[in-house]
């Protein structure tokens, strides 16, 4: 089976996020999945919770709903209510969860935020119960707004390990520890603005970039955190393998990867915008190049999916416009690109 998971769609933020959300249901549907499933963060505004249900109604698929935080900001989530959305079904042989993770916070000087992140005593004991009925061999989809499996606060210098975590899930682990005994699982989630699929405990993590991108600060061409052109998500269920491809939202930008310079190191990288760890990436004549390590230090500000290339790969470029990589992904897909090195800088 095939579904579509979209996310951060922050309607009426800046400038043509109509039109985008527009763009995007088109180019969604044209995959021509069984269901769609929204991520969160809806928008700031309660016009624009009216908004998305208006623009989404016609469609003849369901589209299921996961809280983000903005739905507090909206007003969709009163303190009251969050913590209730939390739902399973099965579709064509797949098991979907929709967990919600998004609570209610009184802001302080210190924790500004009015939400955060976790997976509380009740929902998982609801996870608990709902999961003792499946069968190990079916493929199960759990979708959250913030991952349960993250980076992110690392790279990006916040506060790892907080009380009320506004970038991580309290007991995450948890959940993936009542995840792990099955034989096929993967995660949605949204929230970081930024593609990172890696593994955790064999699970396949699917952090997902914005359809928003950079808050649509410059309508359809507002790249996510780490220069991912804006897109969704197309996932493929096939004999209990889980499969997925990152869809940008413009067939002009229908490419993998693209040069990345930070402005303040002047490193430079080829940037796979939906690459995992175990993604090869190989330039021609030059030789491979290794992702970073997202816990290190050398990944602080950066996304895991940059390949990093060196001094002596750069001095083997030289000046040259153009370079040919080849990029080989898990599932054996091969793709060979050229790549423009002119410098796109990035902060
Ligand atoms: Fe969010």
């Amino acid at each position: 089976m095939r579904f579509v998971f979209f996310t951060d769609i922050h309607l009426l933020e800046n400038k043509d996020s109509i039109i985008g959300f527009e763009k995007c249901l088109d180019r969604m549907l044209a995959f021509g999945p069984q269901l769609l499933i929204n991520g969160g963060d809806l928008g700031v505004t309660p016009q624009a919770v009216n908004t998305y249900h208006e623009m989404i109604k016609g469609l003849d698929i369901p589209v299921y709903q996961v809280n983000g935080n903005h739905e507090i900001c909206n007003g969709f989530l009163t303190p009251e209510r969050a913590g209730q959305f939390s739902r399973s079904f099965d579709h064509d042989g797949v098991h979907f969860v929709i967990f919600d993770t998004v609570r209610f916070f009184t802001p302080t000087d210190e924790h500004p935020q009015n939400w955060y992140f976790i997976a509380d005593p009740q929902n998982l004991e609801w996870l608990a119960t709902d999961l003792a009925r499946i069968p190990k061999q079916m493929p199960i989809i759990l979708a959250s707004h913030c991952s349960i499996s993250t980076s992110a606060p690392f790279r990006f210098g916040q506060e790892l390990g907080m009380e009320f975590p506004v970038n991580e899930v309290t007991e995450a682990t948890k959940v993936v520890n009542l995840l792990k005994p099955f034989d096929s699982v993967a995660t949605l989630h949204g929230h970081d603005h930024e593609n990172c699929r890696h593994r955790a405990d064999g699970i396949q993590i699917l952090t997902t970039a914005a359809v928003a991108g950079g808050w649509w600060r410059n309508g359809l061409e507002s790249p996510n955190i780490s220069g991912e052109p804006q897109g969704f998500r197309v996932i493929d269920v096939t004999c209990g393998q889980i499969e997925s491809q990152y869809v940008m939202l413009q067939e002009s930008q229908s490419q993998l990867a693209s040069w990345y310079t930070q402005a303040k190191s002047m490193r430079h990288f080829i940037n796979v915008f939906d690459a995992s760890p175990e993604t090869k990436v190989h330039i021609e004549n030059i030789g491979e190049l290794q992702p970073l390590d997202a816990f290190s230090d050398s990944a602080k500000g950066l996304s895991p999916h940059l390949y990093e290339l060196s001094a002596n790969h750069l001095e083997q470029i030289g000046a040259s416009e153009r370079i040919n990589v080849t990029i080989d992904f898990e599932n054996g897909q091969t793709n060979q690109l050229e790549i423009d090195c002119s410098a796109v800088l990035y902060m």
